[in-house]
């Protein structure tokens, strides 16, 4: 039986993803009410410039006081699509003291603060969904707190960035240099003027610790996710790369340990094979595999950003909050029972490919697997190849080493087995202090294999 009276949803936020919503609500509205048995009924928009003209939305709705938006007390659902920590915070925690449910998109704050939103909301019985928070369009929180709650999940290794891996794809389908693609992708739209956020992984990072505190049911916030950036990678390291059969991805990697007693979330670009699934993912797409017991491997793939993915998001979480609303109940609050320790990036075990040049004389390679079996770091495959120094190649050592040496230069790639990243960091380290490393080309470390 169809419900009359309409559910009504206040919109904070009506940029690219908001305008979205409302328009989808307002085209799909007879849909809607049947999937949920009650009309859906936009009753507010709080905007920042309340002249701009928004195309679809009537303009009495529009407003500029968002608070008052969201203590009407008649609003059953807030629609918080403005992003950032504050207002969105406290406008939230409003709309659940004044009886609404919250849809959110807000990586950010449900990464710093998600554990204090879903006390809120449980206090006041009421919804907190954010399935747009992460990769968009791509369905991934509910599976992971869905329908993926009987299992046990083990890892989930990702490309959540678009931007990131548009600038990534460019630099390996072209050889260009990282500004370059950067640049190609700022003038496409793909970055924006203070691309930060993406290139140095945090938005990325956001959605790792959202990701692993689901999968792991435990609290992971953004400052236990170790993050580095894209913006060192360059288009030497993609050629190294090409030669392992690989390519570089921005990947989140959530992780349970071996033992199973500790989890571990990380941001980083990384070498991963060619024949493994993320690696043609290309352009602005995001992909997410999940590992689990019983499962196996689970591959979500999709546009991770843009107005209308992330309003297809936003539009799926209403519904299900308003049906929870219609039959009096709510979906699956914060699942943190588990509660294990959220372990340094020291801890994880992985691979690492290094390129480094160093001296061509007898006893180098000797010295340098010395340094990684006294870290207790296994090589895989060392690779070497020797150049004679020219007047010129004599000039640049200078710079980089401090001063003349004699004899050729050579390069040397040495990839390691699985070790512990602390013992890979320190063996990095002590190759440095090497007077016959000349320098450390590049370091990456290798995944998916
Ligand atoms: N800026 C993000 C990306 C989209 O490039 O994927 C929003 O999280």
């Amino acid at each position: 039986m169809m419900r009359t009276r309409p559910l009504k949803v206040a919109l904070l936020g009506c940029g690219v993803v908001g305008s979205e919503v409302a328009r989808i609500m307002t085209t799909h509205a007879d849909d809607l009410a049947q999937r949920i048995g009650a009309p859906v009924e936009l009753a507010g928009v709080a905007v920042r410039r309340p002249a701009k003209v928004r195309e679809g939305i009537d303009p009495a709705l529009v407003t500029t006081d968002a608070t008052a938006l969201v203590k009407r007390g008649d609003i059953d659902v807030v629609v918080e699509v403005i992003g950032g920590i504050e207002p969105a915070r406290s406008l939230i925690t409003t709309a659940f003291e004044h009886g609404a449910s919250v849809v959110s998109a807000n990586k950010a704050l449900l990464a710093q603060d998600g554990a204090a939103l879903h006390a809120a909301a449980g206090e006041h019985g009421r919804d907190l969904y954010y399935e747009a928070a992460v990769a968009g369009a791509i369905p991934l929180i509910r599976p992971l707190r869905e329908s993926l709650a009987g299992d046990k999940v083990n890892r989930v290794l990702g490309i959540v960035n678009g931007t990131t891996n548009f600038i990534l794809d460019k630099m390996d389908t072209t050889g260009a240099g990282y500004q370059e693609a950067l640049d190609e992708a700022t003038a496409l739209g793909y970055a924006e003027a203070d691309p930060t956020a993406d290139v140095e992984g945090f938005d990325a990072a956001a959605k790792a610790a959202i990701l692993a505190g689901i999968a792991f049911h435990t609290r992971v916030r953004l400052d236990d996710v170790h993050r580095e950036g894209m913006t060192e990678v360059t288009a030497a390291d993609f050629r190294s790369a090409k030669e392992m059969g690989c390519t570089i991805k921005l990947l989140a990697i959530c992780e349970r340990a071996a033992d199973g007693a500790s989890v571990t979330a990380r941001v980083h670009p990384a070498m991963i094979p060619l024949s493994h699934p993320l690696a043609s993912v290309r352009g602005a797409y995001n992909a997410v595999f999940v590992e689990s017991e019983a499962a196996g491997r689970l591959m979500f793939y999709g546009p991770g950003a843009g107005g209308s993915p992330t309003a297809s998001a936003v539009l799926g979480d209403l519904v299900a909050v308003c049906r929870n609303k219609l039959n009096g109940t709510t979906g699956p609050g914060e699942s943190a029972y588990a509660a294990l320790p959220v372990s340094p990036m020291g801890d994880v075990v992985t691979r690492y490919h290094i390129s480094l040049d160093v001296a061509d004389k007898p006893g180098v390679l000797a010295q340098v697997a010395t340094v990684f079996a006294e870290h207790g770091v296994s090589i895989d495959t060392v690779r070497q190849s020797g150049r004679n120094v020219s007047s010129g190649g004599e000039a640049a050592i200078e710079q980089g080493g401090g001063g003349r040496r004699e004899g050729g230069e050579a390069s040397l790639v040495v990839v390691t087995h699985r070790a512990l990243d602390a013992a890979l960091t320190g063996t990095v380290e002590a190759l440095r202090k090497l007077d016959t490393v000349r320098g450390v080309a590049s370091i990456m470390r290798v995944e998916g294999e």
